[in-house]
């Protein structure tokens, strides 16, 4: 079968276990393994073009983990899939990601999104991080390091994100002991929205918004509700064509651009009043992220504006999902819950006097945190196009393929999460904090 010189590999999330197929794996190993051609992988079922009218049609695709899901179980921890589309080689083994990450190059390439990439070139825009490859993707990244992601710019930005950490936990509180019986139930999440909204902002852009403990500004609403519709149109757009998604869905390109205008505009906002500081004095302490790398001038304005735009979009539904699930998992887990407030308890005075110090002295905090994620990925794919040949599961794949409140629920039951470019909870539980 002729190569195309296009195609991906998919790593799904690590919650999707395999039962009968891991065995069928452990019996393979045992064999003496010649290595099959990539044909002889199994296939994912369904036909594409029927994918994309069930998409087009329930305006959506809500149950691709779960659909994917029941195919590694069916096929085995690894399956392509192509009709029509780019080939795509699915994984979900540790190992296998292993692989993939060792053979990643210099610079490992990712698919375009073309619906957020069709926005920034239709208005002129450049590409952030999240959206370059190549050289220019390196370029950028390496100069966002420093400032963004290595660990002496975590300690730098995290007493921001803590103090606003306080001050939610603090407004909780309040709302909590202005109830008589000191106990308040209710649906937390646009809370932790405008939390990570307010946090986000003060570590980018060194700017407090006022949101936590307050009504939110309508800025901030229409930001959020901008960053709603722009997550679930990209899903309805993102696997079909531009050239046929033109005329099949010309109204969701249509909100999928205001989406963007919107939050375009809500950063360009940030980013001037950021401009503006800085040409009255250079500040003499640090005052967040993006000043950080407008006075370091290594990347050109247009690229700080770009993967600032992207720090600002990426930084909300990202935090709130996996917080939320945190407290309701919390909340079902009391004895969990009474092990973490000890710990907290423990190490309280020596976090008030250096906040950096909640990385390292909260063990199982962190822990909990990361099992949360587990359990529910935000991100529930990562995807490489491969640039050399390797052999995954036995099977050839060529190159070019692809502060002390006690938090109750009364939901038992396991809350479904539904993809919407990330995942996120159909239902948001309802919390008490006492
Ligand atoms: C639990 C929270 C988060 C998860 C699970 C998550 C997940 C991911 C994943 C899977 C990628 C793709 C990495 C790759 O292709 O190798 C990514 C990239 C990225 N994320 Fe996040 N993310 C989270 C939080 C955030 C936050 C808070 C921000 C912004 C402040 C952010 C901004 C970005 C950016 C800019 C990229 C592109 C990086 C690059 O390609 O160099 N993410 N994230």
């Amino acid at each position: 079968m002729a190569l195309r010189a296009k195609a991906e590999v998919c790593m799904a999330a690590p919650w999707l276990s395999l039962q009968g197929a891991r065995a069928l794996v452990t019996r393979a190993a045992q064999a003496p393994r010649t290595v099959l051609p990539f044909e002889a992988m199994p296939q994912r079922p369904g036909n594409r073009w029927l994918r994309l009218l069930q998409i087009w049609r329930e305006q959506g695709y809500e149950h691709l983990h779960l659909e994917l899901h029941q195919t590694f179980q069916e096929l085995g921890p690894i399956f392509r899939s192509e009709s029509g589309g780019p080939r795509t080689v699915w994984v979900m083994l540790p190992e296998d990601v292993e692989r993939l990450q060792q053979v990643d190059s210099l610079h490992p390439r990712r698919m375009s999104l073309e619906p957020w990439v069709a926005y920034r070139q239709h208005r002129g825009h450049k590409c952030g991080v999240f959206l370059l490859n190549g050289p220019e993707w390196r370029f950028n990244r390496l100069r966002l390091n420093p400032d963004v992601l290595s660990p002496k710019a975590v300690q730098r930005f995290l007493p921001m994100v803590d103090s606003v950490a306080r001050d939610f936990s603090q407004a909780l509180r309040n709302k909590v002991l202005q109830n008589t019986r000191g106990s308040l139930t209710l649906d937390v999440q646009s809370s932790i929205f405008h939390y990570t909204i307010e946090a986000s902002n003060l570590a980018l852009f060194g700017e407090q918004l006022g949101l936590v403990g307050h009504s939110p500004s309508s800025a901030s609403l229409n930001f959020l509700h901008a960053l709603e519709v722009m997550l679930k149109s990209t899903v309805q757009l993102m696997f079909m064509p531009r050239s046929l998604s033109r005329w099949t869905s010309p109204k969701v390109w249509k909100e999928h651009f205001e989406a963007w205008d919107c939050i375009f505009q809500y950063g360009d906002n940030c980013i001037q009043k950021i401009y503006q500081k800085l040409a009255l004095s250079c500040p003499q302490h640090y005052t967040g992220i993006v000043a950080k790398l407008l006075l370091n001038a290594e990347l050109s304005p247009d690229a700080i504006k770009a993967n600032s735009m992207e720090l600002t979009a990426g930084s909300v539904d990202t935090t709130v999902f996996p917080l939320l699930m945190t407290l309701f998992e919390l909340a079902r887990n009391p004895d969990v819950q009474q092990a973490l407030r000890q710990e907290s308890l423990a190490a309280a005075a020596s976090i008030s006097e250096h906040p950096q110090k909640a990385t390292t002295e909260l063990p199982l905090l962190r822990a909990a945190i990361k099992e949360s994620l587990r359990l529910y990925p935000v991100g529930p794919f990562l995807e490489r196009v491969v640039s050399s040949d390797l052999v995954l599961q036995n099977y050839h794949i060529p190159a070019g393929v692809l502060k002390h409140l006690q938090v109750e629920t009364l939901t038992q039951e396991d809350i479904k999460m539904v993809y919407s470019f990330i995942l996120r909870p159909s239902t948001y539980p309802l919390l008490t904090f006492r």
